[in-house]
């Protein structure tokens, strides 16, 4: 199977600065109006009982970068990006993706904001029986509206949809059920069904958790080609620092529900990366 032929490998872009606006599309300007998510002293908490997740996180993510999200089981890099999307409880703090205030929305909102935010997941989440074609076009029902799946999308959305397999590359399993295919097939089906949303935003949450290292890579280089093409920011959960460091643009760390690392992909030294995994309480599991 050949894979995609996408992204260059990441040139190490330019350290932020206010006038960043001759650096080429996706290389992390930081104009305000190109910034798509941002999270202010952002507290969790599932239950009253228990403690702090997520506790005084800041977050901003821009057009064209990829953002690598480290920090051990538990850490709370599932709760962030669920904050994102309305499914985590919002105990404090602000949160802004997209156009919309998560903290404030009405409920005919939440759903325009999650169709604006594609997301992947470890396991992929298609749908075994149905066709890779037909998976990808479930991206779009947000835009067609309640359709019959089998059958009644518009030939501009299907076309869309053999567009993007073809960019995954994967265009010749377009009829075979998804069920089929292979994890790292399954995956690029998935990142097709994320794009056919249009997305303002991709999340990615631990993609290549079930992969082997060769999809690994292939899968977190569709990813950065994406963000830097479509100028989006990607957000991608990862659990192994080496991934992290090769494939994104700048990398955020948590530990136990705070942010302890924040910085250019190029200018984080070892132990810095290291320390995000450092155990500072019992219930590190890691
Ligand atoms: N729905 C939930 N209800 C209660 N606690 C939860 C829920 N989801 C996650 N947690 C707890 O929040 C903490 C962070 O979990 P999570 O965000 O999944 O971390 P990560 O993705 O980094 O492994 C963990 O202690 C977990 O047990
Ligand atoms: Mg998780």
């Amino acid at each position: 199977m050949s894979g995609p032929r996408l992204a260059r490998r990441a040139e190490q872009r330019p350290p932020a600065t206010e006038q960043a606006a001759p650096l080429p599309t996706g290389s992390g300007r930081r104009a305000d109006e190109d910034r798509r998510v941002s999270v202010r002293n952002l507290t969790v908490r599932y239950t009253a009982q228990d403690p702090l997740v997520l506790d005084g996180v800041d977050l901003d993510l821009y057009g064209g970068e990829t953002v690598a999200l480290l920090g051990a089981s538990g850490s709370g890099k599932s709760t962030l990006m669920k904050s994102l999307t309305g499914f985590a409880p919002i105990t404090s703090g602000t949160v802004r993706a997209g156009d919309h205030d998560l903290t404030d929305l009405r409920p005919g909102q939440l759903r325009e904001v999650r169709s604006q935010i594609g997301q992947v997941f470890q396991q992929f989440n298609l749908i075994g029986r149905l066709s890779v074609l037909t998976n990808v076009l479930t991206g779009a029902l947000y835009d067609a509206g309640p359709v019959n799946l089998l059958g009644t999308f518009s030939s501009a959305h299907r076309a869309r949809a053999l567009e993007l397999l073809d960019r995954v590359g994967i265009a010749h399993k377009a009829e075979d059920q998804a069920r089929t295919l292979s994890g790292g097939q399954q995956q690029r089906v998935a990142i097709a069904r994320a794009l056919m949303q249009n997305p303002r935003i991709i999340l990615a949450d631990e993609p290549v958790a079930s992969l082997d290292p060769r999809m690994s890579h292939t899968v977190l280089d569709l990813l950065q080609s994406i963000a830097r093409q479509e100028g989006i920011p990607v957000l991608v959960s990862l659990h192994v620092v080496a991934l992290a460091v090769e494939h994104s643009d700048r990398i955020v760390g948590l530990r136990s529900g705070r942010v302890v690392l924040e910085g250019a992909t190029g200018e984080l030294s070892a132990e810095g990366l290291a320390s995000v995994y450092d155990v500072d309480d019992e219930d590190g599991d890691d």
